[in-house]
């Protein structure tokens, strides 16, 4: 077997919040190499338009395409929901959204039929999980409900604060009225709320991280185009691409991601 491959994986996020997704492809794929492209000078993306969105993931796809990555994952669920289309005209090979692979495992974990999704404004205004979940999950309700503190409240370090707790109670709250029992964290920030989401939801609510979804389908997709780094392997790197400063980065980094990595500030 031959070291096949090498070149990285890309992907991107508005800011720090994709790095749940690179933990989750790191943990499944520990060979691979990942290009992390953040675009920490514009981040949020969950309260911007359609055409601004498409913008700056277009921007972004031309970067990683001159990194020559072999597959981009669009680790942003803003950026899911609106540029895929968009991306597809610019970069050819395979690409994975947070989307998809999020309505695919609720498909198969509920067992009511009446499933959640959380997400930013932007998010949930395009109703990108709705269309998704009408072509794979026939005859399952979708509620969907938007939660902008969520993020900042993870970067201002909060998630483990009463404030969290109150703040949950009163957006899930509409959610636990219409008795769902999967909720889909539609959102990079989200799982690290995992715990205050869950006591608010209680114990019979499934949440899905989309996170391990999408790295389970970056390995088959890998597979399936035979791209995939085989051999015998050392440890892939990490080397993050910042559009902002490289502290501010690095210093909310550690809230998502353990593993060393190098960290670039460029203009795109
Ligand atoms: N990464 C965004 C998302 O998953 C959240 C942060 C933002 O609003 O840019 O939707």
């Amino acid at each position: 077997m031959k070291n096949k491959d090498l070149r990285p994986i890309g992907i991107f996020d508005s800011g720090v919040g994709g790095l749940t997704v690179a933990k989750r492809v790191r943990k499944v794929l520990p060979g691979e190499n990942i290009v992390y492209f953040g675009d920490t000078a514009r981040v949020p993306y969950g309260n911007k338009s359609r055409d601004t969105i498409i913008r700056f993931a277009g921007e972004i796809v031309r970067f990683l395409v001159k990194k020559d990555v072999k597959m981009i994952v669009v680790a942003c669920n803003t950026a899911s929901s609106f540029s895929l289309s968009a991306i597809r005209k610019i970069y050819k090979g395979p690409i994975i959204s947070v989307i998809s692979p999020g309505i695919k495992e609720a498909v198969k974990v509920t067992r009511s039929g009446r499933v959640g999704v959380i997400g930013t404004n932007s998010t949930i205004g395009s109703r990108s999980y709705n269309k998704m979940m009408a072509k794979r999950g026939h005859g399952i309700k979708l509620f969907s409900q938007s939660c902008p503190l969520f993020v900042p409240l993870v970067e201002n370090k909060f998630s483990k604060d009463n404030i969290a707790y109150l703040i949950a109670c009163k957006y899930l709250k509409s959610l636990k009225k219409e008795q769902i029992d999967t909720l889909i964290l539609g959102c990079t920030h989200y799982p690290i709320l995992k715990n205050v989401i869950r006591r608010v939801m209680g114990p019979k609510v499934t949440l899905v991280d989309s996170s391990s979804a999408v790295a389970k389908e970056v390995k088959e997709s890998l597979i399936e185009n035979d791209i995939m780094r085989k051999g015998k392997l050392s440890r892939g790197w990490t080397r993050c691409y910042v559009s902002d400063d490289v502290q501010g980065f690095k210093e909310n980094a550690g809230i998502f991601f353990k593993e060393e990595f190098s960290v670039k500030k460029v203009a795109l």
